[in-house]
């Protein structure tokens, strides 16, 4: 499944609440790279995210995850959403220890023992975590917290991991922290990324490609450095450089 170059390819998505607050033709997300979305608060980001995560069920349209069809059967579905994960702005962890918490997802998904420790502790290694393994979650600092979030996330290597503003809330040290693990996780898996910034710079950093999402629908998408420095729409070019009132 998670062979298929094309990830995730949407249709013709649209999801109302009072209003139509998404409307997506299409949208193609191909393995192995980081893709950002950005956009005034509003446009639809989040729930993009929770429609693809299937938090959220969209009114209209088709998602195929891996070339296959979002069907309704019980069984693809799990497959499915044990493919993905989505890390929130505000993180929401288990009441356990540090180690625990990032144990958990190999835990359910049948993990021995020895290949949870090994796999917990070199993530522990990697998000500067080691001395916290024993702590409890509940007395992190907000980018300790988020880092064990990212870790947990990506414990048992998703082949679609989503970020819904995941250093919203950091400090400088931390954005650069998390920005390390999600480009070292670029460079040493084939996972695909999906990260909603409010960050205009963290997007030119870590993205490869930029979707630019206004008003439910997709504006522009291209190549990171394109859309940085040669928007086709006026709107892109307003919103990266600040320009747009919202
Ligand atoms: N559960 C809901 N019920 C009603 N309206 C909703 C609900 N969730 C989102 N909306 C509305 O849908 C629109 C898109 O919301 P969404 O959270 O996706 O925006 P966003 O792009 O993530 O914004 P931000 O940058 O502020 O996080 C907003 O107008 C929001 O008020
Ligand atoms: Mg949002």
């Amino acid at each position: 499944m998670p062979g298929a170059k094309v990830v995730l390819r949407v249709e013709n998505l649209v999801k109302r609440y009072d209003r139509e607050v998404l409307n997506i033709e299409r949208l193609v997300l191909h393995r192995g790279k980081i893709y950002g979305i950005i956009g005034p608060s509003g446009a639809g980001k989040s729930t993009l995210l929770r429609i693809i995560n299937q938090l959220v069920k969209a009114d209209r349209g088709e998602i195929y995850y891996f070339g296959r069809s979002n069907s309704h059967n019980a069984k693809d579905s799990l497959d499915l959403r044990r493919q993905m994960t989505l890390v929130f702005q505000k993180t929401i962890l288990f009441r356990t220890t540090v180690f625990e918490n990032i144990a958990y997802g190999l835990k359910v998904r049948g993990f021995k023992k020895q290949e949870i420790k090994k796999r917990v502790d070199t993530l522990l290694e990697q998000v500067g975590l080691k001395e916290l393994a024993g702590r409890h979650a509940a007395t992190l600092s907000g980018g300790e917290a988020q880092r064990v979030a990212l870790a947990r996330a990506v414990a048992f290597e998703p082949a679609l991991l989503l970020l819904d503003e995941p250093t919203a809330n950091l400090d400088p040290a931390n954005v650069e922290l998390m920005e390390r693990l999600i480009l070292d996780l670029k460079r040493n898996t084939s996972i695909t990324v999906i990260m909603v910034t409010h960050n205009v710079f963290q997007a030119r950093r870590v993205t490869d490609e930029v979707i630019f999402l206004y008003d439910g629908r997709i504006v522009e998408m291209g190549e990171t450095k394109q859309i940085f420095t040669a928007p086709h729409d006026p709107r892109t070019g307003a919103f990266i450089e600040g320009r747009m009132i919202y």
